[in-house]
Formats: C-alpha cells, sequence, structure tokens
C-alpha cells in the first residue's frame, strides 16, 4: 500500500511536552485533521446511519461528508448534529435543476461546503460483490447513471457561477485535473481513487498526493482518503500536503461495532495516534510538519509477533 512506502525521519531533544492536533477548515476549527468521508446506504451499518455518524463525529469535533445516497438523507442529517462541520456530497443523477436544488437544500441547512465525487462516470464491475451474489438494495432502486456519464467541467462552472458555498472535487488523480479545478476556482481538491473500488490499476492517493500539493500551492484545500486506518498514517498525509484526511471503512466497522459512540471512540482513538506521533517527530502542531519529516522507504506495518503495535486497543497499556 502506498501509506507503507513512507517511513519517518524524526528529530529529537525538542520539547514536545504540549502537542496539539487541531487545525482550522474552511473558518472553523477542527479537533483532528480527519473528515468521516462519504459513503452511502450506512443504514447498513446501524438503524440511524449516517445520522449516528454525524452526531458522534460533531460530537468529537471533526468533519462530516454525508452521501446524497446515504439515509436519512441531507436534511434529517443537519437536524441531527446542527453544529458539526458538515459537508454535503453529490452523485449527479438529474439534469442541473436537479443539481441546484441539491446545492440549494445544502445552503439552507448550513452545510460549509458542497462536494461532487466524479471518479464514478461508469460504476465499476465489483467482482467481490458478484463473486458473493452482494447487491446493494439501493442500487437496485437507482436512476440517472446517464447524468454521472454525462458530467463535465460545465457542471462545475454553473455551481461555481450560482451559489457561493466553496466547492470540493472528489476523485482528483491528477496534477492534469487539479490544474483545471484551480482554473474553475474549486475550493477543495480531494484526491482520491475510491478505495480502489473503481478505476482498477489506479495509482494509491498517496502517490498522487505530493504532485497535486506542488501543483495547488495552498490555493485550494487538499483532501485525501484511501486506506487510513491509523493516527501515523494521518500524519504523513499532512506531512506530505494534505489538509484533511477522509476515513471510509474504518468508520463503517466503527459504525457497525457500536454506533455513534463507536465513531466517537474511533476519532479518539485516531486522536490519541496522532498526538504521539508528532511527539515522537519532534514536533507540537500540524504547523511545523512538513516532507522533511518523510522518507520514501518500506515501513511495511504487517502485524509481526516482534511488533509493539498489536492490532488491539488493549486497556492497560493507555498511559
Ligand atoms: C461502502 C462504501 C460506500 C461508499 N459510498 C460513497 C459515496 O456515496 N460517495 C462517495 O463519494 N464515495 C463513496 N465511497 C468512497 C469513500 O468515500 C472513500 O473514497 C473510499 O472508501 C476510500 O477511503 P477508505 O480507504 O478509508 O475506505 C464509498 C466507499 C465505501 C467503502
Amino acid at each position: 500500500m502506498a501509506l507503507d512506502e513512507i517511513a519517518f525521519r524524526p528529530r529529537v531533544l525538542r520539547d514536545v511536552a504540549r502537542v496539539n492536533a487541531a487545525v482550522e477548515l474552511f473558518g472553523r476549527s477542527l479537533r483532528l485533521p480527519v473528515m468521516l468521508a462519504p459513503v452511502g446506504a450506512l443504514e447498513i451499518f446501524d438503524p440511524e446511519g449516517a445520522a449516528s455518524v454525524a452526531r458522534g463525529t460533531g460530537r468529537f469535533g471533526a468533519a462530516h461528508m454525508l452521501s446524497s445516497v446515504s439515509e436519512p438523507g441531507l436534511e434529517k442529517v443537519a437536524e441531527a448534529a446542527p453544529d458539526a462541520l458538515r459537508i454535503f456530497q453529490l452523485y449527479v443523477r438529474g439534469d442541473d435543476a436537479f443539481v441546484e436544488d441539491y446545492v440549494s437544500r445544502a445552503i439552507a441547512s448550513r452545510y460549509t461546503a458542497f462536494c461532487l465525487t466524479v471518479d464514478t462516470a461508469h460504476y465499476s464491475r465489483r467482482e467481490r460483490d458478484i463473486a458473493k451474489r452482494y447487491v446493494r438494495e439501493s442500487r437496485l432502486r437507482s436512476t440517472g447513471g446517464e447524468h454521472q456519464k454525462a458530467l463535465s467541467w460545465r457542471t462545475v462552472k454553473l455551481i461555481k457561477d450560482k451559489f457561493k458555498i466553496p466547492l470540493i472535487i472528489k476523485g482528483i488523480a491528477t496534477t492534469e485535473d487539479a490544474v483545471i479545478a484551480l482554473d474553475h476556482g474549486v475550493d477543495g481538491i480531494y484526491v482520491s481513487n475510491h478505495g480502489g473500488r473503481q478505476l482498477d490499476h489506479g495509482r494509491g492517493a498517496m502517490h498522487v498526493l505530493p504532485e497535486v500539493a506542488q501543483a495547488v500551492k495552498g490555493r485550494a484545500k487538499i483532501i485525501v482518503d484511501g486506506g487510513f486506518c491509523r493516527g501515523s498514517d494521518i500524519v504523513k498525509a499532512l506531512a506530505s500536503g494534505a489538509d484533511l484526511v477522509g476515513i471510509g471503512r474504518l468508520q463503517c466497522w466503527a459504525l457497525a461495532a457500536a454506533g455513534e459512540a463507536g465513531i466517537e471512540r474511533m476519532l479518539e482513538l485516531l486522536e490519541d495516534e496522532v498526538i504521539r506521533t508528532l511527539g515522537l517527530l519532534g514536533v507540537t502542531s500540524f504547523a511545523e510538519l512538513d516532507g522533511s519529516y518523510l522518507h520514501p522507504a518500506t515501513a511495511t506495518n504487517a502485524p509481526s509477533v516482534f511488533s509493539a503495535f498489536p492490532l488491539v486497543d488493549i486497556e492497560p497499556y493507555r498511559y
């Protein structure tokens, strides 16, 4: 995995008695540079679906991106977590009026930003699902796929021209498209290969991130996702130029394990790991971090009997 091909270059003998993992995003303060990535059909994992995720995330103080194909929908999730940093993500399954309706509703429900996912022009052939005879119920009801296929920069321009809400494009995988997005005034570039669930043989998002960060040069916020499971992974992303890390599948496991409380606990564990990693690198905040703390290498984290990091959180070891 791309994340495992990066090792740390820690600095020592610096006062790291106080470490703070907080960051700022779109004028809001976040306790951790983490966003719960958009996941469709969260109601599979918890009866209250995305509302549980938004509540747990809001209580902790991280960001939440709601998928347009997750229940209970845009307005109800806003009511569940009115004060959270909420972003709405749309799959375009209708004409311009469809898009404009969603943007207007997101603004009315005080979402901080709006996101278009653009790496799903064609739905991939998901062979694990085929082998398991798994068909998501919502996909049987899904219509409007032709609009997603025909999507172009014209819709990005339409939203930027008509609305003031910050716009994020999710699924950027090249410098070329990052530059076109910047030319359109896009506020957030979301580097993602959809967790490898769309185009097979794409590059890992952590391989793409450095070139995008170099092209963006602070002109837009950069979000990245793909396999982030540990605080050390999050630190690697921010040192590579990301502003925010999306958490997809880990969110599903936390939600399935313990609902809203599971989401909050997942974020607490990530925060604990981030603070220890920053301290061990010799920095007290993300502002002090840059690429000099990373080294391309094979820093495998495969489980090993010699490892000091078992894969479970063992309570007596917390200190
Ligand atoms: C079950 C599932 C549903 C997803 N649904 C959406 C979605 O509705 N919209 C979207 O933009 N991305 C969706 N994604 C992609 C995630 O937002 C994310 O890009 C991807 O899972 C990589 O992050 P991860 O490795 O932390 O899971 C989904 C991913 C999963 C696993």
